[in-house]
């Protein structure tokens, strides 16, 4: 057959078969000056195999490609709930913390305050220890009797402030201003 066998021609020259429907027609009505297509029903029984022929090429090419790939439907299933699942998960809080909450707690803890002890030591005895650059002396009656004169509150803005030369907080602003009233009166309770 003429058509056949230009058709066979056709596809070995150019096996994409991008455009088979185009050449077909291209070939059929290069035909109507011949012989075979001469009816409007052979047109059509061409038209049809112009269609199905590349089509069911198609098909048999995905199915190669495809059909190779048997997944089971449960492990699939599997697979796109992992890959769907949520970043977070809503944890119910009923009482008792999650396992994880106590060490962020702990990691927060250090905001608990000082004792007075604890910041004199931090904060004040690099001078009032020795009685540096005219601190008063921790314990030293006589430098502290004026000055426990003026009063708590006094002593406390002035420590907390700062006060000619005495730095405000010590030079710790990382303390809070109760953290600076405890050493203070650590330090008065001294001097008394
Ligand atoms: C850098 C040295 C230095 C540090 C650190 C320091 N002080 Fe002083 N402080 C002084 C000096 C100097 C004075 C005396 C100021 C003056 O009367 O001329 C003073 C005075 C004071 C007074 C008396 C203020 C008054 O009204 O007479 C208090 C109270 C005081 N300091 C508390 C503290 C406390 C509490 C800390 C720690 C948090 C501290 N100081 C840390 C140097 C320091």
């Amino acid at each position: 057959m003429l058509i056949s066998s230009r058709l066979q021609r056709f596809v070995s020259s150019n096996p994409t078969l991008e455009t088979p429907f185009l050449t077909l027609q291209a070939l059929v009505m290069s035909e109507e000056h011949g012989t075979l297509v001469k009816t409007p029903k052979q047109l059509i029984i061409v038209s049809v195999i112009a269609l199905v022929v590349p089509v069911g090429i198609a098909l048999l090419g995905a199915q190669l490609v495809t059909g190779s790939k048997r997944v089971d439907p449960a492990e699939a299933k599997k697979s796109v709930e992992s890959r769907i699942k949520p970043v977070g998960e809503l944890v119910k809080f009923d009482g008792a913390p999650p396992p994880a909450a106590p060490a962020v707690v702990a990691a927060a803890a250090p905001a608990k305050a000082k004792s007075g002890e604890e910041v004199y030591q931090l904060a004040c005895t690099a001078c009032h220890g020795a009685g540096i650059a005219g601190a008063p002396k921790t314990g030293d009656k006589t430098a502290w009797a004026p000055r426990i004169a003026q009063g708590a509150a006094t002593l406390y803005e002035h420590a907390i402030k700062g006060f000619k030369t005495m730095p405000a907080k010590g030079g710790q602003s990382a303390l809070s201003d109760d953290e600076v009233k405890a050493a203070v009166d650590y330090q008065v309770a001294k001097a008394k």
